[in-house]
């Protein structure tokens, strides 16, 4: 957008890398875009809070924000990094939020910062895989303000934008960036429900979902049914929306039941994978998919990862393929699973294939010649990627989320 930004982190292996051009995540064409910009002269970084901080104009903080051990937010790295903040912080600038905090956050921030200081909420919407553009072209731009300094420095940060700018309560903002996240995570929930009626009463949750989502005042999004959703930010959000409400005396038993309803869609599908093979000892089972959705590497609260560990406390013998994630699986269920070089591998001799993650190009497989590497012939697709291929015409036994 024309700014210059030099970024701090304290984790100074992360800052060398990042210098040397070398993002420590993937996502799709932030590396060409981190280099070139590098290049630029206008991004650089630094473990060096001094010199990063001083003759900023806005200065942002966007540390994790994880679940503690009791469904809150954990806040040590974001107060940490208020305080680092705090000591260098020039006098005139205007320090934004973005970390996705509990409500009440920015002005206990604001009490610690003497009042030259301006604090402002401009919470983060945009999405793993594609964030990129949906930092250029967001929905909207939400920021929380207490006074006039800090309106008139985000409404320049964004000037470049084309997206509508709403100015609220710095409590309001830090709110919205709960509320439609819970909210979202509720679509999925809901349909996923109505899929699971969908295939005891014989519908087709492909065809309700596309109708039901042509209703404007519903929407077509995010009424993909599947084993459910994941990522570092549904599950931890929704948690804490929920912690929080209760903190206030609000029971807000509906997002106790998209958790819930979330956490058993994942169990529902490998009891059906048990149903189906008898037992699972001893059963050779490929998985398609680490990743928490596709377009990412990122395994975090991964539903295809818990199904993993499902199928291995059941005794199977596991192999996965993921176009992006394998390096991360490895971190996590390393020694547990073997880890095939493609998709076409992944099957040999395999009893059933599981797709886990909606990756578009598990549909673009040669299912000939998995048929002939599969020992078996099931396929499990927990997100109904692979549903208009009629793969029973081809000798599979195809079973999705919500078709009969
Ligand atoms: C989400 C929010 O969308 C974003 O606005 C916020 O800033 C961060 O959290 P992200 O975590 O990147 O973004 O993932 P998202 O694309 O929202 O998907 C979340 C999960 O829901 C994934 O596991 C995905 O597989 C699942 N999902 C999504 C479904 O199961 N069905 C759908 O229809 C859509």
């Amino acid at each position: 957008m024309g700014h210059s930004v030099v970024c701090v982190d304290i984790d100074e292996n992360k800052i060398l890398a990042l210098k040397s051009g070398t993002v420590p995540f993937f996502e799709p064409h932030l590396s060409e875009l981190v280099v070139q910009e590098q290049a630029r002269g206008r991004l650089s970084y630094t473990s060096d809070a001094s010199e990063g901080l001083c003759k900023a104009e806005a200065v942002f903080i966007a540390v994790g924000t994880p679940p503690d051990e009791f469904g809150g937010v954990n806040m040590s790295a974001f107060w940490s990094a208020v305080d680092g903040v705090a000591q260098f912080i020039e006098y005139d600038s205007v320090l934004i939020i973005k970390s996705t905090v509990p409500i009440g956050t920015n002005s206990a921030v604001r009490e610690k910062l003497p009042n030259s200081i301006s604090v402002a909420s401009n919470p983060e919407f945009l999405r793993e895989g594609r964030a990129i553009k949906d930092f250029f072209h967001p929905d909207r731009i939400v920021a929380g303000v207490s006074d006039e300094r800090s309106k008139s420095v985000i409404e320049n940060l964004y000037s470049q934008t084309q997206a509508q700018l709403f100015f609220m309560s710095p409590e309001s903002a830090e709110l919205v960036k709960y509320a439609s996240n819970a909210f979202l995570a509720t679509k999925i929930s809901y349909i996923n429900e109505i899929a699971n009626l969908a295939e005891r009463v014989g519908a087709d949750i492909r065809d309700v979902a596309l109708a039901v989502g042509e209703d404007k005042r519903i929407g077509k999004d995010f009424l993909n049914a599947g084993i459910g959703y994941g990522g570092s930010c549904f599950p931890k959000d929704i948690s804490a929306l929920h912690y929080m409400a209760g903190e206030n005396g609000c029971d807000f038993t509906l997002l106790a039941s998209v958790i819930d309803v979330n956490n058993k869609q994942r169990e529902r599908f490998v009891q059906k994978i048990i149903s189906d093979l008898g037992v699972l000892e001893g059963r050779n089972i490929a998985v398609w998919g680490l990743a928490f959705k596709n377009g990412t590497d990122d395994i975090r609260e991964s539903a295809a990862i818990d199904i993993v560990v499902k199928c291995l406390e059941h005794g199977a013998n596991v192999c996965v393929f993921d176009p992006k994630a394998m390096e991360n699986a490895y971190r996590s269920v390393g020694s547990s699973v073997a880890f095939a070089k493609t998709a076409l591998d992944a099957v040999v001799r395999a009893d059933a294939l599981v797709v886990a993650t909606e990756w578009p190009e598990f549909a673009l497989q040669d299912f000939d010649e998995v048929k002939n590497r599969m020992r078996g012939n099931k396929i499990y697709d927990g997100r109904n990627i692979l549903s208009n291929l009629k793969l029973n015409d081809k000798g599979f036994e195809y079973y999705g989320v919500g078709i009969k």
